[in-house]
């Protein structure tokens, strides 16, 4: 069964107590558990973590390494705007990695409009709240059956 990584950066865990007006209500193990019901209609598995640490973060990409994960699912929070760090261990990864965001960055802060991932990650999803993720989780799935296809 193919293995998606759902990786959720710095202050995330605080999604549902967090400027309702940008992240809504819902909190991260709804979001969370959404997903797992998503990732079971589309007969794939997912791991979600989240940590406040940088360097926790960077070696759970690490351990991506190690462990068979087909794609990687990312919202890094404020990480994104400035962590090279993690950037450069996201650099290493083989697999596709699609970054989500909550919020529609664009249209926020200035600092918001610029992501480190934007050479790593196929692409940015951004805006729809929860969606967000929902739809990361199905492109993802969608790109890997599609590599799978092209080297059958
Ligand atoms: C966020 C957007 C980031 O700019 C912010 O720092 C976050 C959340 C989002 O999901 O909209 O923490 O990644």
């Amino acid at each position: 069964m193919k293995k998606i990584m759902v990786l959720h950066g710095i202050n995330l865990n605080m999604f549902g107590r967090r400027d309702p007006a940008q992240y809504g209500s819902t909190t991260l193990k709804e979001i969370d558990e959404e997903l797992e019901k998503l990732a079971a209609e589309l007969g794939v598995s997912i791991e979600c973590y989240q940590t406040n640490h940088e360097g926790e973060m960077v070696e759970k990409v690490h351990q991506i390494h190690e462990e068979e994960v087909d794609a990687v699912v990312i919202n890094a929070g404020a990480w994104t705007h400035y962590s090279y760090g993690l950037m450069d261990a996201m650099a290493i990864l083989k697999v596709p990695v699609i970054e989500v965001h909550m919020s529609q960055v664009h249209s926020r802060e200035e600092f918001r409009h610029f992501s480190i991932f934007s050479n790593i990650a196929k692409g940015q999803i951004s805006g729809f709240g929860v969606r967000s993720y929902l739809l990361g989780l199905r492109v993802a799935v969608d790109i890997i059956m599609e590599n799978g296809k092209e080297h059958s």
